[in-house]
């Protein structure tokens, strides 16, 4: 099991919280859950879809904290509307202090190859059922005059690559979603943060779906190569507590050139963009 420790401030900020996190079977939302159990939050209400992966993930959080942590497992699929509403009502009952929109799905096909079924599929689970678990558990957090909404987006969410369309565009609304609400709720007590990792050694490229929504059940040398999760879970929950409202971690140097050059050279960006591309196609041919 990972070796997680939670800094004064960090402990300090969740403290006593009761958490709700999807997408808390596998990866960074395993890497989340115990480090917010050693960060002493009061309840933690871990969420996915399979069940002998949240129980393991249940056991190393009751290991990691006090006694006084109340881990409760609420099975959910976040592509289905109604298991969705399930969710978000076992938020509500819960007094939601924190929100931490994980659960995610990756894609792997070019847009005329995919389906709209999938496209509509990845938007629901990447954006859609974080914006109805949002909507449940926010007015609670306004009469409390306190509550944090943590995204976890991507840098794909700030910049697209190909045979990402489904990809990009859920993360790409995450990041305009998130800015809206978040001046929507200044004045409340309630804040917006969006995480937006670079690559994260996870199951993420193994899940991914693609044109027709079968498996993609590769694991990308990217993502092989990708940052450790327990530290990105760590550094995601420090920026909060720093008060980062919109923030990359692990990105990379060739990333954040990227996201530079998407705002003052974007013919550059585009021209980069295409040579990938063409390569990846080459390289499939
Ligand atoms: N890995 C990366 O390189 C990377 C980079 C940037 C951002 N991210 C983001 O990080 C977040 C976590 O992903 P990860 O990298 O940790 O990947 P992961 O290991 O594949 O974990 C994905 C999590 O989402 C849950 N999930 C997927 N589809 C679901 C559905 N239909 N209903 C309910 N839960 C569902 C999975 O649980 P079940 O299968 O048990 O349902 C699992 O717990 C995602 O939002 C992802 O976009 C990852």
């Amino acid at each position: 099991m990972a070796t997680t420790t939670c800094s004064n401030g960090t402990k300090a900020r969740f403290e006593g919280k009761n958490v709700l996190l999807t997408g808390a079977s596998s990866g960074l939302g395993r890497s989340l859950a115990l480090q917010l159990a050693s960060c002493g939050v009061q309840t933690l209400l871990l969420s996915a879809r399979k069940q002998a992966e949240l129980e393991k993930v249940k056991a190393q959080c009751e290991t990691l904290a006090s006694e006084s942590l109340d881990v409760q497992i609420v099975l959910a699929d976040l592509s289905d509307k109604e298991s969705v509403a399930k969710l978000a009502e076992s938020a509500r009952t819960a007094n939601i202090d924190v929100l931490v929109n994980n659960g995610g799905v990756s894609s792997r096909s070019d847009f005329v190859d995919t389906s709209i079924e999938v496209d509509e599929t990845v938007m629901q689970i990447n954006f859609l059922s974080g914006a109805a678990l949002a909507k449940a558990v926010v007015p609670g957090m306004i009469q409390k005059g306190q509550g944090a909404i943590i995204w976890i987006s991507s840098v794909q969410g700030l910049l697209a690559i190909p045979s990402r369309t489904s990809y990009c565009a859920s993360k790409h609304a995450v990041q305009g979603y998130c800015e809206s609400m978040r001046a929507e709720l200044a004045s409340t007590g309630v804040t917006v943060h969006v995480a937006s990792p670079g690559y994260i050694r996870t199951n993420l490229s193994l899940s991914a779906v693609t044109g027709d929504g079968k498996a993609y059940g590769k694991v990308d040398p990217t993502t092989a190569a990708g940052a450790d999760p327990d530290e990105v879970a760590v550094t995601i929950l420090d920026a909060v507590t720093k008060g980062s409202a919109d923030f990359t971690v692990a990105s990379g140097f060739s990333a954040t050139v990227a996201i530079y050059l998407r705002t003052l050279c974007p013919a550059v960006l585009r021209s980069l963009l295409n040579k990938r591309y063409e390569k990846s196609k080459k390289k499939d041919d």
